[in-house]
């Protein structure tokens, strides 16, 4: 198995080397675990590093921390650690845990255990394989579930018979996985989800387990599938009971993953835009506000994620039927969509199916974050014009008639900014 860790980067496997030699002076054994190990096999990049230690996962993280003198964030009572190599690349920390589930749904008791322990809490057996980065058995492939060769036959299978029972989340987290990798669940597993969605599972747990995985799944890179595969298996009742998945919705969502790649491409320089916060929009469009105020409120989303949603749930109607209108100024069109978020504004475009709202909006977005006047506060005063908050609106009002091209150089705007301070004289 050596050969498989040959094929990291030369910076993870400078990075493993010294895990290795830390984990010899500590006496401990590491190893990496989880999605890393399934897609090295799988060929595919993974930054995201999961070790598991035999030992005290603290006790290595602070002697790594020190090491390297990286940023180490430390969840004591879970012992596991955080620490940031680079921007790029993460390493995950742990001890090695044994879980019992007291109740179904209800997070786990946890103590420390072996390998062996860590490795059968897991949710899938392509999530279960190991590889020892420490001394003796540097290199060895530990695959007690046979994950390989389920990795090989494109199989998501689950470990034992209650783990949809134990942890309901792994119900979206198969079906992640299945649509990413396009792979298909194991006859035995696909029945003992559908049984845990007719036992309404997903409704019988803490609500924010439900929203991180929801967030992972319209992180994806196409979202679409999985949300469709869901809809096919338990339905998105456990969401919203008046939420359905109509083909429109399916064209939305595609419609809303061109216009982002469209956005991403034509805007390097701006922020990126959130996409997931796009798709959750999306998936909410035809909701009331009441009921998406209640998803919202539910799954606890953060408030700026509630305040975008919203805006879209509540403004989007209005605003497609503004920029339809004909000759519209530009600059009512900049007043109208400036306060909304980009995430907002880009569900907008890629729901109106009119060439000329998407046609208002790219001249909007090209005008925005560009648009700056010549004068300022500054200027007003060397005009002799009194301050306060006549100040704002002069400088906005000026804005507009740069918007509007109805002024373009320095001199026109402070002509017009002191035509209309005589006015309000
Ligand atoms: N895990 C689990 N059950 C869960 C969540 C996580 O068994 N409910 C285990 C799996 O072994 C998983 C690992 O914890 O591989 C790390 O979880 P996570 O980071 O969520 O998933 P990854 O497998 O790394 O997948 P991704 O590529 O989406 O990050």
């Amino acid at each position: 198995m050596k050969e498989y860790l040959e094929k990291f980067s030369a910076e993870v496997r400078e990075l493993i080397a010294v895990l290795r030699r830390l984990a010899g002076e500590l006496d401990y054994n590491a190893y990496l675990v989880g999605g890393c190990v399934r897609d090295l096999l799988l060929g595919m990049k993974n930054l995201d590093l999961d070790i598991v230690i035999e030992g005290d996962g603290i006790a290595f993280a602070e002697k790594l921390s020190a090491h390297l003198g990286v940023k180490v964030v430390f969840h004591r009572r879970f012992g596991t650690a955080t620490c940031f190599i680079h921007s790029h690349l993460k390493l995950d920390i742990a001890t090695c845990r044994r879980e019992f589930y007291p109740e179904p749904g209800h997070l786990p008791v946890v103590s420390a255990g072996l390998l062996k322990d860590d490795l059968f809490r897991r949710d899938f057996t392509i999530n279960a394989m190991a590889i020892s980065i420490s001394d003796p058995g540097f290199g060895r492939f530990i695959d007690l579930f046979n994950g390989r060769s389920d990795l090989n036959n494109k199989k998501i299978r689950i470990l034992h018979n209650l783990s949809f029972v134990d942890d309901p989340t792994r119900i979206l987290r198969a079906v992640r996985f299945e649509q990413r990798y396009g792979f298909r669940l194991e006859t035995a597993t696909l029945s003992l989800l559908k049984k845990a969605c007719q036992m309404a599972l997903l409704e019988k747990i803490q609500a924010q387990r439900i929203r991180d995985e929801i967030v992972l799944i319209l992180k994806e890179d196409d979202p679409l599938k999985p949300l469709k595969r869901l809809k096919q298996l338990t339905g998105l009742g456990f969401i919203n009971k008046h939420l359905y998945f109509p083909d429109g919705k399916s064209r939305l969502l595609k419609k809303a993953a061109s216009t982002i790649r469209h956005f991403n491409r034509l805007s390097p320089l701006r922020r990126r835009l959130e996409g997931w916060v796009v798709y959750l929009t999306a998936l909410l469009d035809g909701l009331s506000s009441g009921e998406a105020k209640k998803v919202l409120n539910k799954f606890v989303f953060a408030k700026g994620v509630q305040r975008r949603v919203l805006s879209y749930i509540k403004e989007s109607d209005k605003i497609i039927r503004v920029l339809k209108k004909p000759q519209i100024k530009s600059s009512r069109v900049y007043n109208l969509l400036e306060p909304l978020s980009y995430e907002t504004i880009i569900l907008i475009k890629a729901k109106s199916s009119s060439s000329k709202v998407r046609k208002e909006i790219d001249c909007f977005f090209n005008l925005s974050g560009f648009m700056r006047l010549h004068i300022s506060g500054c200027d007003l005063n060397a005009l002799g014009i009194k301050s306060g908050p006549c100040y704002q609106e002069i400088l906005k009002k000026v804005l507009n008639a740069r918007i509007d091209a109805r002024v373009n150089t320095l001199d026109e705007e402070l002509a017009l900014a002191s035509r209309l301070a005589k006015i309000r004289s």
